[in-house]
């Protein structure tokens, strides 16, 4: 039974209806939901577990994966790509020691990639949490990095 997932059921005071709240609150204290934290709610909520869970996995917000904190975008389109998105990406996973859609050991960032964020004209870029960053070079990114904790 885990203390944080009894609060946030408690405090929609058990409401069913509020099931995509909860869940929400959840994601936002864990950044994914477990398997565990989907029976508890279940199981406190009196909604079968495959009901909770097909609204976990309806929504594509939601993860049932293990997520960083922070998740970080590198864009692959055509833009970026011929200005070196490719190494840039590279750089990345060695700064961050994981591959593309991976999540660093200490859950602060998940790695993803993207094919055009919109935002071409300054590419190569990322974007950290939805806040872009463009003119992106390799010798950038540890600095840019550390900013996120
Ligand atoms: S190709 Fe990267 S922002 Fe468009």
């Amino acid at each position: 039974m885990d203390e944080k997932v009894a609060a946030i059921i408690n405090k929609y005071n058990v409401d069913r209806g509020q099931l995509v709240s909860i869940l929400q609150d959840i994601q936002a204290e864990y950044y994914y939901l477990s398997k565990e934290a989907l029976i508890q709610v279940g199981e406190t909520m009196a909604i079968p577990a495959s009901r909770v869970y097909d609204v976990a996995t309806f929504f594509r917000a939601f993860s049932l994966e293990p997520r960083g904190k922070h998740l970080l975008d590198v864009c692959l389109g055509t833009a970026c790509h011929v200005r070196g998105a490719a190494r840039l990406l590279e750089k990345i996973e060695r700064s961050l020691a994981i591959k593309r859609g991976g999540t660093t050991e200490d859950r602060k960032f998940t790695l993803e990639t993207v094919n055009c964020m919109g935002c071409c004209a300054v590419g190569p870029a990322v974007k950290i949490d939805g806040e872009y960053f463009g003119q992106m070079s390799t010798d950038k990114v540890d600095n840019l990095l550390t900013k996120f904790e």
